[in-house]
């Protein structure tokens, strides 16, 4: 359902107020969720796996592929049921039913091995020293993740060695390969760098879930800096080729039973240089929010294209971690080393200009806002806090973003010009735009 159909009065003649106008337009709110599943139901994200260099850091047309039917394993901790299916890209989706387990984390997985003080210490002194880029230790030492389990030779893992960090509800999974000729993941690799494998959605009756599907197919503790804050995955957004994200977001509807949230089209999200499109899929009882974008044409290089051409197809662009406490969180990332984009001055001179005439009220402290670079999206009834990191491995494909949300279920477009216009200062350095 389009808001304008409701009330449509002219548009605002100065600038900025035009701007907040044609936003208000051009995105789309939808009340249609689709009929409702018969059974199964999506609980939350369970987890998120990324494939990385060094880990201590077809069916039917438009159909599921099934990469792992539904599956039992179990150990002395009880038994968990789990099936695989492809999504866009190489990405998968695991769907976990852990009602019957009470383990650490899933069936083979030990707890870290040497203790959590001395492995964080260990790995804290070799990222420090040797600046060596590890995927589960920077996360850890940087983003406040705290090690889980562990799965390796050690534990009789002969493949591939697996370190889980967990934060509150977030768990991160970093996978890679022993052997030299691994071939799925060594082409991974090759092809993605790293980057994130899966989503992993944790579920009630995955026998229904799966009937649908089978209709279209046939860490570490740092005792010396602060905790990191950080609650739940709010939401995690896919980036596709042109002209991917329709086909994408009827693959979550015909497939997952999921239903159009929010889209915005690129009349609005655009910067100077570069546009994208976006749709929010997500499921019936609207606990897991996929974002699906894809670039529109622009004058230079979207980083939409930029991610795509980095990535090598489509794949997850960002993980939004939801806090409590943005200001909180944000202070000690920062005095963790996480580094954040920034955001110029005159960003927030124009923000308190719109905020005076704004119906909603920021709680926070805008100067203090202002000097953490956090941004600001508001409608009248509530507001978000939002920032990003910079990219978190050497490739310009995946970052993360903290988020904080005060009665607003939106994503941030009015900030994505601010974003945008970030990202490209630094594709601009990488001579990418
Ligand atoms: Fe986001």
């Amino acid at each position: 359902m389009l808001k304008r159909c409701l009330w449509n009065p002219p548009r605002p003649k100065t600038f900025l107020l035009g701007r907040l106008w044609d936003l208000y337009l051009s995105a789309t709110t939808y009340t249609d969720k689709g009929p409702k599943p018969d059974g199964g139901r999506f609980l939350s994200f369970d987890h998120i796996t990324f494939w990385v260099g060094n880990a201590k850091q077809k069916a039917k047309e438009r159909g599921a592929i099934v990469v792992k039917g539904i599956t039992e394993e179990s150990d002395e901790h009880g038994t968990i049921r789990y099936a695989i299916v492809k999504t866009y890209g190489d990405t998968t989706h695991t769907f976990v039913e852990r009602s019957k387990y009470k383990g650490l984390f899933m069936p083979g997985y030990h707890p870290p091995l040497h203790g959590d003080a001395l492995l964080s210490k260990l790995l804290y002194d070799c990222y420090e020293k040797i600046k060596t880029f590890q995927a589960a230790s920077f996360y850890c030492a940087r983003m406040g993740f705290e090690p889980l389990a562990y799965q390796g030779l050690e534990t009789g893992s002969r493949k591939v060695a697996a370190h889980v960090v967990r934060q509150n509800k977030i768990i991160f999974v970093f996978k890679s390969a022993y052997e030299p000729n691994n071939e799925e993941m060594g082409e991974h690799l090759v092809k993605h760098g790293d980057g994130v494998k899966d989503i992993a959605f944790s579920v009630e009756d995955l026998d229904t879930i799966f009937k649908v599907i089978y209709q279209h197919t046939n860490a570490l503790v740092f005792a010396a800096v602060p905790p990191a804050k950080l609650d739940f995955i709010d939401h995690v957004v896919g980036n596709q080729p042109d002209l991917g994200m329709e086909p994408a977001a009827k693959w979550y509807e015909r497939n997952l039973m999921f239903h159009r949230f929010w889209s915005v089209d690129d009349t609005q999200l655009h910067t100077e240089y570069s546009a994208l499109r976006s749709i929010v899929m997500t499921n019936w009882e609207e606990t897991v929010k996929i974002p699906i974008n894809e670039p529109a044409p622009g004058k230079k290089r979207s980083q939409i294209d930029e991610y795509v051409e980095y990535y090598g197809g489509a794949g997850v662009q960002h993980i939004a971690l939801n806090t409590s406490d943005i200001i909180g969180a944000i202070k000690n990332l920062k005095a963790r080393g996480m580094e954040f984009l920034k955001i110029p001055d005159t960003y927030y001179n124009a923000l308190r200009k719109r905020l005076k005439t704004a119906k909603v009220k920021i709680q926070e402290d805008l100067d203090i806002l202002q000097e953490l670079k956090i941004l600001i999206d508001y409608d009248d009834n509530g507001y978000l806090l939002q920032i990003f990191t910079k990219n978190m491995q050497d490739r310009p494909t995946v970052f993360l973003e903290v988020i904080q949300r005060h009665n607003h279920s939106g994503f941030g477009a009015g900030n994505f010009k601010a974003l945008f216009e970030s990202i490209e200062l630094d594709q601009e350095i990488r001579g990418n735009l």
